[in-house]
């Protein structure tokens, strides 16, 4: 070895000891008669102290050669600082240096290799191996590492089976677009990369092994986000001869062990909230539990969610256009937001408006500390109006009502996203308070006015409840529910899964509702279909995004940094420059001909 400690290790009682270090040069300081280097490397930062008259000269000159970044090997003795840093854990020693040697020199680094680095998003992608330096994106890899060991403990804990499955598959109808390959021994022929592993896995069931889990890259050419990337990773499971009820345990177990393990929270059981009520309460299916503040409507009239609660109307008759023509009236109370001024009412008026949110204006209500009541609409509503209100969303004295009017799933979404943001300026939205729930009962279908058909809400391998059954052979599609659930944490949807069908008949009748022909069915899933009849057992699974989990554990927005190499917004690694043309060579090997925009 090259070394005997690493720059993260050493401390008082290592005082004395002959040592030998290697990293790469964080910083040096040249003081005349004395040189300082910090030494960083995966572990830590150690320094390194050259002094006239105990250090040769030699080493003096040598050491002002030296640039950031450069890769040394030095060795001396362990000795207490004078000035100690207690920032860091060999903040109390500092190398004498006897001997140094450049394994390697840099050039400057194209921005500063530091915890709060002046390089930007871009500079930083194209020089990636530079950033993973950094010690907030090195630790971020360093979570993940643990979070993939720790998942492993666990489901080896709990008989589950680690099975590869292939990268190279035909489509797998998970919603979004497939990336595909062409294959030159098939001319005209591709390949799709997996979207997820879902058909291999309930075909592994089908084989008898039970409980199979892999943590697994996953391929969808989709827009990007910060919580999506075109290649990210699962962990994706399944097992046999369970109920949903097993699949909720075994996967809140797992979750419950990561954050034991690597976060040292207990965090409670979790708690279950069906589709209809997320949607009702918070206007979304992947609540941000952290905070209350939840809907209530003031009119309802008409709905497409099975509802059996009375109609509610608290605002009609009253000449208010907005409200006379909505289909919902839905409002949210902010605590303690009374005072609000003018302009930070506009700017919520404004943030409601937004192309992306889409609502025409915002009514708000004021129940001001001295008893009093102001609102956007006193024109039409008096005070008992707005008291009834009030009193209908549980406000008090200091607090803010805000309501938005419409069609009915617009209105909900656009205050979903408003009850977002208010939670975001009251400082509800912790990122070191961790809020996870489990939202069940998904309806199975939803309709896409667009495309005039019906599609799977999470993929056509969900069985639909059993006392459902029926409603799918009455023809009333939409109010079918499936056993399909989400876990969600802290309004991310970190998983999903659902029980599965495993009857050739009932999955032959869900492509047909999905608008496949027969044939197509056939051509398509024949295979699975066909392993149906050999004796596949009930069965059902679940899939954790692991990128999303890791981003979350690490107190992040984005789960770039949690990937090694991640492509940039526009799906692109601005580090290797991919995706590129190839030659036309190559091309005419995979027989594929590439359509050039004005010609023929
Ligand atoms: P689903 O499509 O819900 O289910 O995906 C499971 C989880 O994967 C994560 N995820 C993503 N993460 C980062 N970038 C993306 N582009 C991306 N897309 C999805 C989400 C999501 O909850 N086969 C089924 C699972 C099953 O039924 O067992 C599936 O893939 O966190």
């Amino acid at each position: 070895m090259l070394r005997t400690h690493t720059c993260g290790e050493l401390r008082l009682q290592h005082a004395g000891q002959a040592v030998a270090l290697c990293g790469w040069v964080q910083t040096i300081r040249d003081k005349g008669g004395i040189l300082w280097i910090d030494l960083r490397d995966r572990y830590g930062v150690t320094q390194l102290i050259l002094e006239e008259g105990v250090a040769r000269p030699e080493l003096f000159e040598q050491a002002r050669q030296f640039g950031r970044e450069f890769v040394l090997r030095a060795e001396g003795k362990v000795a207490e600082r004078a000035a100690k840093n207690d920032k860091i854990p060999t903040g109390d020693v500092e190398i004498r240096v006897e001997r140094l040697e450049v394994l390697n020199s840099a050039k400057v680094p194209p921005f500063t290799i530091e915890d709060n680095t002046d390089g930007g998003e871009d500079l930083r992608m194209k020089y990636r191996y530079l950033d993973l330096r950094r010690s907030p994106v090195r630790r971020s890899l360093e979570l993940r590492h643990r979070m993939a060991q720790q998942t492993r403990a666990y489901l080896d804990g709990q008989h589950f089976i680690e099975v590869e499955t292939p990268v190279l598959i035909k489509s797998t109808p998970e919603g979004a677009r497939d990336f595909v390959v062409p294959s030159r021994m098939n001319p005209g022929e591709f390949y799709a990369l997996p979207q997820s592993p879902q058909t291999f896995k309930q075909l592994l069931m089908v084989s008898g092994f039970d409980r199979y889990f892999q943590i697994v890259k996953c391929f969808r050419d989709e827009d990007l986000r910060a919580d999506r990337q075109p290649e990210f990773t699962q962990i994706d499971c399944e097992m046999s001869f369970i109920t949903q009820e097993d699949i909720l345990n075994t996967f809140e177990g797992l979750v419950k062990h990561l954050f034991r393990t690597v976060k040292g929270i207990e965090i409670a059981d979790l708690p279950r909230m069906s589709y209809a009520d997320a949607m009702k309460y918070y206007g979304i299916d992947k609540p941000d539990t952290r905070f209350e503040m939840r809907f209530t409507e003031l009119k309802h009239h008409s709905t497409n969610l099975p509802s059996q609660e009375t109609v509610v109307d608290l605002v009609s008759g009253k000449n208010f256009p907005v409200f006379e023509d909505a289909e919902l009236v839905v409002g949210i109370a902010a605590k303690g937001c009374a005072e609000y001024t003018r302009k930070q009412l506009d700017e919520l008026t404004e943030f409601v408006k937004r192309p992306q949110i889409g609502a025409k204006g915002l009514v708000y209500v004021r129940c001001n500390a001295d008893g009093t009541i102001k609102s956007s609409v006193d024109k039409f509503y008096g005070e008992a109006e707005l008291r009834g209100w009030a009193q209908a969303m549980g406000a008090g004295p200091g607090d803010l009502l805000l309501i938005l009017a419409g069609e009915a799933n617009k209105t909900r979404k656009a205050l979903a996203e408003l009850r977002l943001e208010m939670g975001e300026r009251l400082g509800l939205r912790d990122k070191s308070k961790y809020s996870c729930l489990w939202v069940l009962d998904f309806p199975l279908l939803e309709y896409d006015e667009e495309a005039g058909r019906w599609f799977a809400m999470h993929h056509p391998f969900t069985s639909p409840k059993p006392e459902d059954i029926a409603l799918l052979d009455a023809g009333s599609l939409g109010a079918v529910r499936a056993n399909a659930y989400d876990m969600v944490i802290n309004g991310v949807e970190v998983g999903g899964g659902s029980i599965r069908i495993y009857n050739r008949d009932l999955q032959e009748k869900m492509f047909g509702i999905l608008g496949f022909s027969r044939e197509e069915a056939r051509r398509q899933f024949g295979f699975l279909m066909e392993a149906f009849e050999y004796g596949a057992p009930p069965h059902g699974g679940i899939a954790f995004g692991f990128d999303r989990l890791c981003s979350l554990f690490g107190g992040a927005d984005s789960i770039r940094d949690f990937i090694a190499f991640p492509k940039n917004n526009a799906g692109r690694d601005v580090m290797i420059d991919t995706p590129a043309t190839i030659s036309d060579e190559q091309l005419k090997e995979l027989h594929v001909r590439v359509a050039t925009e004005g010609k023929k």
